[in-house]
């Protein structure tokens, strides 16, 4: 195992990529040059048997020959020392592979769909990058997000004015209490990570009378994209991991 980041020689890059939610198209010129400008293709993905969402979406851009794509299995969990040594290891895997680079400069791109700063994996490794390869430049490429790909989907504005904006994660504790006192702060609620909890979240956005104000989006962007402008109809249905929830108050002059 390499100790220190100065065993590197020449220059190492790593650029991280947000994608956007799916569709190509919505991939930032910026981040399809440093994709094919690339020697090394960092994809997280959290299972080892789960087909890359992102490898999916870079694939047309990719050339194999030429380039090499690292799959890195980053599990979903809450125990903290579990996750905490998962991201030294994929941290450490990063760095190695960069330095083992013969090349003077070795460039990589580590792919995310969204945009990388918004809930995104690499944020999770980047301290622990960082510190153990203190000469590895970082850069990040934004991406689209989720929330406003669904959002352009539906024509609906997130906000005008003065108006506030939360995106908060789903979990248990978002029952009709949490939801109405967010609700009552800000003109929308993003709600991410809805998945299974959606049966929950529809139960309280009901209780608290903003069931109506509410649009649901899966796989935005993607070819089985869902959307749904009644959630209501959705009360015993578990969403995906990929999916969310836009709660809006009605603005002046809105359609
Ligand atoms: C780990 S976060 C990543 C967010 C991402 N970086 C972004 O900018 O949207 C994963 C959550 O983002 C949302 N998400 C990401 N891509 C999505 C898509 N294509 N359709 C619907 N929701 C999506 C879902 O709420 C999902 O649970």
């Amino acid at each position: 195992m390499r100790q220190e980041g100065t065993k590197q020689e020449g220059t190492r890059q790593l650029i991280v990529v947000g994608l956007g939610p799916g569709d190509p198209e919505l991939v930032t010129v910026k981040g399809r040059r440093a994709i094919e400008a690339a020697d090394l293709v960092f994809v997280p993905r959290s299972h080892t048997s789960e087909e890359s969402r992102a490898l999916h979406i870079a694939r047309p851009w990719l050339n194999p020959q030429r380039q090499q794509v690292v799959l890195l299995t980053l599990p979903m969990t809450r125990d903290a020392t579990h996750a905490a040594e998962t991201y030294r290891t994929v941290a450490e895997e990063i760095g190695t592979r960069l330095a083992d680079q013969r090349r003077e400069t070795a460039r990589g791109v580590y792919l995310l769909l969204g945009d990388p700063l918004l809930y995104g994996t690499f944020t999770c490794i980047w301290g622990e990058l960082v510190a153990r390869w203190p000469s590895l430049a970082v850069e990040v490429v934004p991406g689209v997000t989720s929330f406003a790909a669904a959002a352009a989907q539906v024509g609906l504005p997130l906000s005008t004015h003065q108006e506030r904006v939360a995106i908060v994660p789903a979990s248990e504790q978002l029952d009709s209490t949490a939801l109405e006192q967010l609700c009552a702060s800000f003109e929308t609620v993003i709600v991410m990570k809805v998945g299974r909890v959606l049966p929950q979240l529809i139960a309280a956005l009901d209780t608290i009378g903003l069931l109506d104000r509410a649009i649901y989006a899966e796989h935005i962007g993607m070819p089985e994209e869902r959307i749904v402008r009644d959630p209501g109809s959705l009360r015993d249905y578990q969403g995906p991991y990929l999916s969310l929830l836009i709660v809006r108050q009605k603005g002046e002059n809105e359609p």
